[in-house]
């Protein structure tokens, strides 16, 4: 499968990206639309990854500090999920993250996503925030400056 990233640059493209990341991460729990946005959307890094002509995936990244990035909003297509549309989003994100300067990248992971996040060179540090009184969250962190060439 050939996948493309891009950022969204138009008020459609937008449309798009936000859609997919509140029916994927909210959409069960909320009909609030923007629930799925914070405060670091005007500042942060946005990917869209498209597939057969469609929007199949998104990711997002900001910085807390210029040290440590933080990746948010990791969301791809049900009928996409595990064919390595998330994988592509994250490497790009932490590729950017390094080029900026950061040295650490950090996520709040739902637990079903923690094994993704293992896959990709993570460690568990903590638990983190619970969201909607049911859906656990795991911090992790990956320490960019050594893996830098890996894999
Ligand atoms: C988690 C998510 C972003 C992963 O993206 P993806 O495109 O499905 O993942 P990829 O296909 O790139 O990589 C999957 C790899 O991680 C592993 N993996 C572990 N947990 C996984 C999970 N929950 N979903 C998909 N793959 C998972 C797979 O086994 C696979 O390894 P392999 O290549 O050795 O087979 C995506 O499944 C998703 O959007 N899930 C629902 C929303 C969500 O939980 N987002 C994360 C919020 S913290």
């Amino acid at each position: 499968m050939n996948i493309e990233l891009r950022e969204p640059k138009t008020a459609d493209d937008f449309a798009l990206y936000y859609d997919l990341r509140w029916r994927i991460l909210r959409k069960p729990w909320t009909e609030d639309r923007e629930s799925s946005k914070d405060e670091h959307e005007s500042l942060a890094v946005h990917l869209m990854a498209w597939a057969d002509n469609r929007l199949v995936g998104v990711g997002r990244l900001h910085f807390n500090t210029p040290q440590e990035a933080q990746i948010r909003y990791m969301a791809v297509e049900d009928s996409y999920s595990g064919r390595g549309v998330g994988t592509v989003v994250l490497k790009e994100l932490e590729v950017r993250a390094e080029r900026a300067g950061a040295t650490r990248m950090v996520a709040n992971a739902r637990e079903n996503a923690l094994s993704f996040y293992k896959k990709h060179g993570y460690d568990l540090i903590d638990r983190a925030d619970t969201l909607f009184d049911s859906l656990v969250h795991w911090r992790v962190v990956k320490l960019l400056s050594t893996t830098r060439g890996s894999s």
